[in-house]
């Protein structure tokens, strides 16, 4: 079984669903660790409780991010993962971390990406007027909220919509996406090559995942 090691900042709740699809048998890996580089994040808890080992790295305590990256991957190597999880997590990673876990390094980022990189998404993608917006899983480049697309979920921008209910029907699907991408590596379907994703087998409900339901 592969081993995964998650990356948080905060909340958590992509953890979670990638904990819960692990405990409900769709995902078959062991989570071997999760850190974050904020003392306070809420997921470390949830994940002690599952009974995840925790590590905290406080990115404050580094002169600088060099030096933050190199010990945050000194950790993660510790744990011998297969594939290198972000979740939520809020730092941008330095060229050399990133070559690193070349092709074993995922993201979620809440815009259908190349839309909409950075911070404020679901208020940008109303600003903007979009009729459709999602989340993006991909694997990561030395570039912000860039890389090769593993998977996308869209969902419809509504008249009414506000920052808040746009975030959550977007996290919904954010949530049922992630699990799904760890799953195709976990299996040994997904890979990255020459820059490009492959996917073994794709089936037509793997390869369409526009989630016109509302939330
Ligand atoms: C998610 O919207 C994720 O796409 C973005 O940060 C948020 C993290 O939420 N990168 P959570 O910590 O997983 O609840």
């Amino acid at each position: 079984m592969k081993n995964i090691v998650i990356l948080i900042s905060g909340r958590g709740s992509n953890m979670e669903a990638l904990i819960a699809a692990r405990d409900a048998g769709d995902l078959p890996v062991n989570i071997a660790a999760v850190i974050s580089n904020r003392p306070d994040a809420k997921g470390l808890e949830t994940a002690a409780r599952a009974g995840i080992a925790t590590r905290c790295l406080d990115h404050k305590a580094y002169a600088g991010r060099v030096a933050f990256d190199a010990a945050l991957a000194e950790c993660i190597d510790g744990f011998a993962p297969d594939l290198v999880v972000l979740a939520g997590f809020m730092r941008i990673l330095s060229e050399g971390f990133v070559r690193r876990y070349d092709g074993r390094l995922v993201n979620i980022h809440p815009s259908l990406l190349p839309s909409f990189p950075g911070l404020h998404t679901h208020q940008r993608a109303l600003d903007e007027g979009v009729r459709i917006h999602g989340c993006t899983v991909h694997f990561v480049t030395p570039a912000l909220d860039h890389g090769p697309v593993i998977v996308q979920a869209a969902v419809p921008v509504l008249d009414d919509d506000t920052e808040d209910s746009l975030t959550a029907r977007v996290l919904a699907q954010e949530h049922r996406v992630y699990p799904l991408a760890v799953r195709w590596f976990a299996e040994g379907r997904l890979r990255l090559e020459d820059g490009r994703v492959r996917l073994d087998a794709p089936t037509l409900a793997d390869a369409v995942l526009v989630a016109p339901r509302l939330a």
